[in-house]
């Protein structure tokens, strides 16, 4: 069963020459974690904000759970559960009446309501401080709380949009935990991310989209194979030719006193052989998704693209 298809969908916002989104058709297989990945501007958020009924498509079509997104819009809502990137919670209200009154609103019971959000709050670890007004909450717990309320909802679909930015290691950890967690429990998610451990960490499919169209998308796998040298090597620089080293793959400076080869296994046995004589330190290991992602990309993730703004970004149709 498809939690998501969209066919040939674009989106072109009012008065921007470049389309954010161009043709893209995608399927996401419900019972997983399907990541977006991709570079601020890439198109993550209108994506989501799409399938979840909040934007429409300039052309295209988008089915969520067997719903047309567009003209079946209020189904596809009872549906789903929803983290915006931009959210916030209210400023004088508790971590506890965030989620218990978001149950209530959607036709839980009380009784019902208070069960799951003591659940959800102690998920991700609130419950101490369920009773603080959110003006007075971390970063972090802040957004914990709109995880717990999206989660304590009972949805068949979760989008998760950059969950995580700007939270501490634990936190980030927690909302990795409610994720597995979620998952483990038979619900599907659309999360977007542009960390590549996050990616790596959670995902069972991901795609990598950049200035509106997927560039590729595959399991982490499939996605390493991409590279045909995959294989990569780091060897100290000292007295080592660059050009040499360029018979066997190709070369990369990181700037850390080390030079990186991408290459067949069979030439990063040859080089690790070549370092052991020379008494040169070495390292080897298979390609990851941030080298697939450059190697795709062009770029690392990190590198805004040009054509974005973030004050455009947040701002309304
Ligand atoms: N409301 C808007 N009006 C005009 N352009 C927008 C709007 N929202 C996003 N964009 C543009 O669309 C592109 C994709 O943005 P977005 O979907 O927010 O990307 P991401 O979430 O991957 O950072 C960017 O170039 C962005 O500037
Ligand atoms: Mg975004």
């Amino acid at each position: 069963m498809l939690a998501i298809e969209t066919r040939q969908v674009t989106k072109r916002y009012k008065g921007s020459a470049r389309p954010a989104l161009e043709n893209v058709s995608l399927q996401v297989e419900a019972g997983q974690v399907f990541t977006l990945l991709g570079r601020n501007g890439a198109g993550k958020t209108t994506f989501v904000r799409m399938c979840a009924t909040q934007l429409e498509p300039t052309s295209g079509q988008i089915t969520v759970l067997g719903y047309d997104a567009v003209k079946q819009a209020r189904e596809v809502r009872s549906l789903i559960s929803v983290v915006p990137q931009e959210g916030r919670p209210l400023r004088a209200l508790t971590p506890w009446d965030h989620v218990y009154n978001w149950l209530q609103i959607r036709g839980e019971d009380r009784q019902q309501a208070r069960k799951k959000a003591e659940t959800f709050l102690k998920k991700l670890e609130l419950w101490e401080a369920r009773d603080r007004p959110a003006m007075n909450l971390s970063g972090g717990m802040k957004q914990k709380v709109l995880v717990a309320m999206a989660m304590a909802a009972d949805a068949q679909l979760l989008f998760l949009d950059e969950p995580t930015i700007g939270l501490d290691p634990v936190s980030r950890r927690q909302v990795w935990a409610a994720i597995k967690d979620w998952k483990a429990r038979g619900g599907s998610i659309l999360l977007t991310t542009h960390y590549m451990d996050e990616a790596e960490a959670l995902s069972d499919y991901v795609v990598i989209i950049d200035r509106g169209t997927v560039v590729a998308q595959g399991t982490i796998p499939q996605l390493r194979k991409v590279i045909p040298q995959n294989t990569r090597i780091d060897i100290a620089k000292d007295g080592l030719d660059p050009d040499f080293l360029k018979s066997y793959g190709s070369v990369v400076d990181t700037g850390a006193g080390m030079l990186r080869v991408f290459a067949v296994e069979s030439a990063v046995r040859e080089l690790s052989e070549l370092a052991i004589r020379r008494n040169l330190p070495f390292t080897v290991s298979p390609v990851t998704l941030d080298d697939v992602f450059v190697y795709l990309v062009g770029e690392s993730v990190n590198s805004t693209s040009l054509s974005s703004s973030s004050s455009e970004e947040n701002s309304s149709e």
